[in-house]
C-alpha cells in the first residue's frame, strides 16, 4: 500500500518523541499496519537544526502545513489554543485527518471539532490528549462501548500526582516538588494548568464526554488544584488510614452527572492510593466489565507520542472511533452543591472546653454524621487568643450543600480562629 503522508505541526518534546518512535519502530509499524507511516512535513515557529526529520521538509508556517492537501494526515502539536484549534479545523475542513494531544481544544470545542469531522468524513484522533500512554480513548470508544458506566475516577494530572507523592512520601515542600516536576518535563508551560485543577479538568471533560455522553461540558466541570494541601493534612490523612490524591471522578446521578476536579482522601489499601510520582490512572466502574484500571506515564515525550503514533496507526487502517454527540436528553452535569460525598474537614479551633461538643452539635443539627475523629494534644502558634488545636473530622456522606451550610455556622463559632480545611473523602462505592 501507498505511505502514509503525515506532517507535524510543532517540534516540541511531543512531536520530537514522535519522530523518534516513528524511526524507531518503523519495521514493525510496516508490518502490523501493512503501511509505512512518513512524515513528510514539520512545521515548527521555531526552527531546531539539531532534530532528525528524517528527510521530511521543514517550514515555519504551521497553517500552510495544515492546509496542504497532498497530505494524508495532520498532526498537531504545538498546544496553547487559537492557533492549534484554527489549524486543526483548516486541515479537517479540507477533509484531511488529524491526530491532536491538545485536551484543550478538545475540552472547549470538542462538540464542534467533531461535528466538523463527521461533516468532512475526516477522523480526529484524540488519545494523547487524556493521561498520555494509557489507552482510556480507545477503551472508552471501542472495548468498552457496550457497558453503561457508573463512575470513573482518574489521577489524571502527573504534576500534581508528583507533588502530592513527594509531599506524603518524602515531606518535600509543594515548592521543591513542583520544581522537579517541571524539571522532569511532566508539567505544562504554565504550571498553574496543572496545580490549579485546569489539566486535570481538561481531560475529565474529554473522559465525562465520552463515559457518559454528556457533551464536551468544560465550564460545568468543578475544578479545584492542589495548592491548599498542607504536610499535616497529609499527616492527619495517614492517620485516619487515607492518603491524600488530586482526581477527576465523573459519577452517574438519578438527577444528573457529577463531574469534579480536586484533592480527595483515598483509603490507603484502595488501588489508586498506590499510583505514586507522576504516573496516571483511571478507574472505570462499568455494568457489564466491572472495575477495570489502566494505569501508566501520564506526560513525556515517549508515552504521549506511544498514543499519537496509535492513533496515526488507526487512520492508517481506516478504523473510525468519532465520539458520538450529546444528544438533546444528555444528561445535565450537576453543580457542585448537588454532589454527595464524604468529608475530611481539619477545624483551627481554640482548645477549650465544649469546642468539639459545639462544633459536633452543629453537624449533629445538620443530619451528618461524625465517621472518625480526631484531636491531639498540640503545640500550635498563639492566635493571639490562646493555645488552638486542629479537631480533625472525618463524615459520612452527605450532599455538599449541607455540608456548605454547617461549615458556615462551624466557622462562626467564637471558638474557630482559622480558616476550615475541607477535603471530599471517596471510597467508590456505588452510593459514594
Ligand atoms: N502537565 C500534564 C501532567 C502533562 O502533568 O499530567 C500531560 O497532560
Amino acid at each position: 500500500m501507498e505511505p502514509l503522508r503525515v506532517g507535524i505541526c510543532g517540534l516540541g518534546t511531543v512531536a520530537q518523541g514522535v519522530l523518534k518512535v516513528l524511526q524507531n519502530n518503523a519495521s514493525g509499524i510496516r508490518r502490523r499496519t501493512g503501511r509505512q507511516l512518513e512524515v513528510v512535513a514539520v512545521a515548527s515557529r521555531t526552527a531546531k537544526p539539531e532534530v532528525d526529520l528524517g528527510g521530511a521538509t521543514f517550514s515555519t508556517d504551521v497553517m500552510a502545513l495544515a492546509a496542504r492537501d497532498d497530505l494524508d494526515v495532520v498532526v498537531e502539536l504545538i498546544g496553547g489554543e487559537n492557533t492549534a484549534l484554527a489549524l486543526v479545523e483548516r486541515a479537517l475542513a479540507n477533509g484531511t485527518p488529524v491526530v491532536t494531544g491538545n485536551k484543550a481544544i478538545v475540552a472547549l470545542h470538542g462538540e464542534r471539532l467533531f461535528a466538523l469531522a463527521a461533516a468532512n468524513a475526516a477522523q480526529l484522533g484524540f488519545e494523547a490528549a487524556v493521561a498520555g500512554s494509557i489507552p482510556i480513548i480507545a477503551s472508552l470508544t471501542e472495548a468498552l462501548a457496550g457497558n453503561e458506566h457508573d463512575w470513573l475516577a482518574g489521577i489524571i494530572n502527573g504534576t500534581s500526582n508528583f507533588i502530592l507523592s513527594a509531599m506524603a512520601e518524602q515531606g518535600q515542600s509543594f515548592a521543591d516538588a513542583l520544581q522537579r516536576a517541571q524539571e522532569l518535563g511532566y508539567a505544562e508551560a504554565d504550571p498553574t494548568f496543572d496545580v490549579e485543577g485546569v489539566d486535570a479538568a481538561h481531560k475529565l471533560t474529554i473522559l465525562t464526554a465520552l463515559a457518559f455522553d454528556a457533551g464536551f461540558r468544560f465550564a460545568d466541570v468543578y475544578t479545584e488544584g492542589i495548592t491548599k494541601i498542607t504536610a499535616d493534612d497529609m499527616e492527619y490523612a495517614r492517620e485516619l488510614g487515607y492518603c491524600i490524591k488530586h482526581l477527576g471522578v465523573a459519577r452517574r446521578r438519578p438527577a444528573g452527572i457529577e463531574a469534579r476536579v480536586h484533592p480527595v482522601l483515598v483509603p490507603q489499601d484502595h488501588l489508586l492510593a498506590n499510583i505514586g510520582d507522576a504516573m496516571n490512572a483511571v478507574l472505570v466502574h462499568s455494568n457489564a466489565a466491572g472495575d477495570t484500571l489502566y494505569a501508566g506515564p501520564g506526560a513525556g515525550a515517549l508515552p504521549t507520542a506511544s498514543a499519537v503514533v496509535g492513533d496515526l496507526i488507526s487512520i492508517a487502517q481506516g478504523r473510525s472511533r468519532l465520539p458520538r454527540m450529546a444528544s438533546a436528553e444528555a444528561l445535565r452535569i450537576l453543580p457542585i452543591d448537588e454532589i454527595e460525598t464524604a468529608y475530611y474537614l481539619r477545624i483551627p479551633s481554640l482548645d477549650q472546653p465544649g469546642a468539639f461538643a459545639r462544633v459536633a452539635t452543629i453537624l449533629s443539627d445538620c443530619n451528618i454524621s461524625i465517621e472518625a475523629a480526631i484531636q491531639r494534644e498540640q503545640t500550635a502558634p498563639d492566635a493571639g487568643e490562646g493555645r488552638w488545636v486542629p479537631i480533625v473530622i472525618l463524615t459520612h456522606v452527605v450532599k455538599e450543600l449541607v455540608m456548605n451550610e454547617a461549615l458556615i455556622r462551624v466557622q462562626a463559632l467564637p471558638e474557630v480562629v482559622g480558616e476550615i480545611t475541607r477535603i471530599r473523602v471517596e471510597h467508590f462505592a456505588g452510593a459514594d
